[in-house]
């Protein structure tokens, strides 16, 4: 791995005696490494990692007799060093991956693959090696990746059916079923897949799902996600038990699930996506990196996508306090905390996946700042977290409600925290790099998404602005 290097180890703190899986290759934290080493010119180490994860994706991997589907990335992996068949004195260097079999709690790393999509459109982008996308085993890595997304089930909705904890936050959480963050970057995969999959015959129906999946994500995220201070006011009017094809509360949501926070929270401008969405149930917090990726994918209309960014102005001092940034708000208390998370130590009120804050976050907010011609809101937040993270050592996570305190069980010299740090630092020198990881809508898209808005019942009672709104 020291010759040549195919990816950075989750932490590398000395001061911790438990490493739990802290020493393996995590793909989702490789992300802003790869993108700083990309960033610096060196290339190679993406090009190792992006190879060799694939070689993992089609590993045989059962638990307890029961084998995913086909397609899946590792969560992580570990390098070993093992004695060379029939020599002694030699060794060799394997990967293990754990594909969750392992895992604390053994969550699918659904966000894995869609990362490795992702983080390979910048390598090709940024390093003009596009001989990688022709390559027979990169093209087949996409394939099973999107098909593996794309498989019909039994649901009802274009977004993505996961288990908790399938994603950043990798515990019991409450984000089962259809959490932003996984819609977000599976939107985000699909916008990068499309432009790197070579066209071929036998590839013409899957094209024909994903461009359909686009659309009617992008509708659905966009159309029943999306709440600010008018919509807040609409669901709060709603009326429920609504049996028919133009019911106006589709999923039946009734309006005391509107939390007393939320009342008072909400600004008088800007918006945001809700975190989740299920028959009779919107889980209305604020999740950071779900609500940012689908700025940088533009998942989120243009409006949309502005309001975010207005919200997290308007709400600073919840949201960045004093370390960039809460990875959700607000935390989950008392008794909500006991049933939802199952009373984990871990994630209690304020800390850790709880509405802890998290450093590595910069620079998805920087990304999405560059993006919307806003990058002084991200050297805002590069001020914040300097005047303290170096000296902190880097630490994972932050605890508390202003993120005064370094979380309880973070790791200290957190690779991705550097990393994230490093990625706002260089982009917001040169924003013009950040195109390597946005995506914009085509017109093809639009006009799909246009017709499908004028066929909607709801469109019908009327809303002002509603071109603007929806067609970018
Ligand atoms: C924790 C985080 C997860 C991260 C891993 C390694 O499990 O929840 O998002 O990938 O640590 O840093």
């Amino acid at each position: 791995m020291c010759i040549s290097p195919i990816g950075t180890i989750a932490a590398s703190d000395p001061t911790s005696s438990s490493v739990l899986n802290y020493d393996q290759v995590f793909i989702r934290d490789f992300i802003p490494s790869g993108i700083a080493f990309l960033l610096k010119g060196e290339y190679d180490i993406v090009r190792n990692f992006i190879l060799h994860t694939l070689q993992l994706q089609s590993w045989e991997k059962t638990m307890d007799c029961h084998s995913p589907g086909q397609g899946l990335m590792p969560a992580s992996f570990k390098v070993r060093t093992v004695p060379l068949d029939g020599d002694d004195s030699a060794t060799e260097e394997v990967l293990d991956p754990d594909f969750g079999e392992a895992a604390i709690g053994r969550v699918a790393p659904v966000d894995s693959g869609l990362w490795w999509i992702i983080l390979l459109r910048a390598y090709g982008k940024c390093s003009g090696d596009l001989s990688i996308l022709e390559r027979i085993d990169v093209q087949t890595g996409i394939k099973m990746i999107l098909r593996l997304c794309l498989a019909d089930g039994f649901d009802m909705f274009p977004t993505l059916l996961v288990t908790d904890g399938s994603c950043m936050i990798d515990r019991r959480m409450g984000i089962h079923g259809h959490p932003l963050e996984i819609q977000a970057l599976f939107y985000s995969a699909l916008l990068c897949a499309r432009e790197m999959l070579a066209p071929e015959d036998g590839s013409a129906d899957l094209i024909r799902a994903l461009n359909n999946r686009l659309v009617a994500l992008s509708f659905h995220i966009r159309e029943y996600y999306w709440i600010d201070l008018r919509k807040l006011n609409e669901i709060y009017r709603y009326k429920t038990e609504e049996y028919s094809y133009d019911a106006v509360n589709k999923f039946n949501i009734y309006p005391d699930q509107i939390s007393p926070w939320l009342v008072e929270w909400m600004p008088n401008q800007g918006g945001y996506l809700i975190g989740n969405l299920q028959p009779a149930h919107m889980d209305f917090r604020f999740f950071s990196l779900g609500n940012l990726w689908s700025v940088v994918s533009g998942l989120a209309t243009i409006d949309q996508s502005h309001a975010i960014l207005d919200l997290i102005e308007a709400k600073w001092t919840d949201l960045v306090a004093g370390m960039p940034l809460k990875i959700c708000y607000p935390a989950l208390e008392g008794q909500e905390w006991q049933i939802i998370t199952g009373s984990d130590p871990k994630n209690t009120p304020w800390s850790y996946h709880n509405a802890g804050s998290w450093p590595t976050l910069l620079w998805q907010l920087t990304v999405a700042g560059i993006k919307m011609n806003r990058p002084e809101i991200a050297a805002r937040a590069v001020e914040v977290a300097e005047r303290c993270i170096s000296r902190d050592k880097w630490p994972e996570y932050y605890d508390t409600k202003r993120a005064r305190f370094i979380g309880k069980q973070a790791r200290l010299f957190q690779t991705w925290s550097i990393a994230g740090y490093l990625v706002a630092k260089l982009l917001l020198a040169d924003p013009s790099a950040a195109k390597m990881l946005i995506t914009e809508e085509d017109p093809e898209l639009v006009n799909a998404f246009s017709c499908m808005i004028s066929a909607n019942p709801r469109r019908k009672r009327g809303r002002k602005n509603s071109k603007q709104t929806y067609i970018v």
